[in-house]
């Protein structure tokens, strides 16, 4: 059994005394880019590192993060599918012409035109930008989890579009109508271009805080504060027994989120720990003033879908939360925070983390998987 406590007892040859692989190139700048390997030495577990490795990143053990493999196998033990939750309540109330008000249906609307694109831009900058720029193992075996979990969430977006029979092409393109959905996926987009640009390599104090900078935007901005109106919105929405299907798709959404941005705080805070020349006073009063830019934005996402109030909700809720969401963010990577005394409007927020899966659901979902997912050997 794995034990982390295990001291790794090096048998490996010294780095000094190790061959290059065939092959392989020069420059530490190029290790993450290339599938060969550098070295054939054994991995020593004090040669890894987040960025700019030199230990080869096709062998996965030594674990040397071992936040990374339990955020790994976490992500797994709480895998779901989007159809496995009965959307039969949200279907009727949404083809009720008195069901929902003109403004509850506007805000479903436009909570899922954020959505159903926003998670495919997170997919994307995992998967052709953060994924070649981390030289760790164990934290790309996470990203590979999360690419997956992003997959699922566009699907659980498409599946309650498809369940409440929305038009596809309003909702999908909403990122280029709807002027504060585009106003937050500019903000976002050029630090996506940076990591998925082929050209970028990482092995320079520029180039670092170049990545250290999208990953803060991605995990921290993105994950952890431009979702979390659209979540208050979605379960604020079941709290009040109205589209529970999506609530509970969203509470699973939720969850992962959380600890997508929780894996991104841990390498950010290991990048630091391992290149502290980036961390400057510039670099962090930078950091401050996308937060505030974030917040902004977000704000105005918020006006923008509840423009006179919605299920006891309002837009100056959501800058409080807004403000209190920026400061514990601040803090998590180790940045002055923003606005003193915010407060949580939202408390109720924190137990639809820690979500349990209910029993009769869990149940009834191994149930169908042992027998959709059988093998026979007849
Ligand atoms: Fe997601
Ligand atoms: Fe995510």
């Amino acid at each position: 059994m794995l034990n982390f406590d295990d001291e790794v007892t090096s048998t490996t040859t010294p780095a000094a005394a190790r061959m290059p692989a065939m092959g392989a190139s020069s420059g530490a700048a190029d290790h993450s880019y290339t599938i060969a390997s550098t070295s054939t030495g054994r991995i020593r577990v004090e040669d890894k590192r987040i960025i700019n490795s030199s230990a080869d990143v096709n062998q996965l053990v030594p674990f040397k993060y071992k936040w990374a493999w339990e955020k790994y196998l976490a992500g797994c033990a709480n895998h779901w599918m989007p159809q496995e939750i009965n959307m039969s309540a949200d279907i009727a109330l949404w083809k009720n012409p008195n069901g929902l008000t003109d403004d509850e249906r506007r805000l479903v609307k436009r909570n899922l035109g954020f959505f159903t694109t926003a998670d495919s831009l997170a997919a994307n900058n995992i998967a052709l930008g953060t994924y070649r720029h981390i030289t760790n193992p164990e934290c790309r075996q996470f990203l590979l989890r999360q690419a997956f979990e992003e997959a699922i969430h566009t699907h659980a977006y498409q599946y309650i579009v498809e369940s409440l029979g929305l038009d596809e092409g309003e909702v999908f393109n909403m990122y280029h109508e709807v002027q504060s959905i585009r106003d937050k996926d500019e903000f976002l987009l050029p630090f996506i271009d940076v990591l998925t640009n082929p050209e970028f390599k990482t092995g320079t104090p520029e180039n670092d805080q170049k990545l250290l900078r999208s990953l803060i935007v991605f995990a921290c901005i993105m994950e952890g504060l431009f979702f979390y109106v659209g979540f208050v919105q979605i379960l604020a929405l079941g709290r009040q027994n109205k589209m529970t299907g999506a609530a509970e798709q969203y509470q699973y959404i939720l969850r992962d989120e959380s600890m997508h941005l929780n894996f991104g705080v841990d390498v950010i805070n290991q990048i630091k720990l391992e290149n502290p020349h980036l961390w400057t006073p510039a670099f962090r009063e930078e950091i401050r003033g996308l937060f505030q830019k974030g917040v902004e934005l977000e704000y105005r996402y918020a006006e923008d879908t509840m423009p006179r109030g919605v299920l006891g909700l309002n837009a100056g809720m959501f800058k409080e939360y807004l403000r209190f969401i920026a400061n514990r963010r601040c803090q998590q990577i180790g940045v002055d925070i923003l606005y003193q005394g915010a407060t949580n409007p939202f408390p109720w927020m924190a137990e639809m983390i820690d979500l349990k899966k209910e029993k009769n659901f869990f149940e009834t979902r191994v149930t169908e998987y042992q027998t959709g997912g059988a093998l026979s050997w007849d």
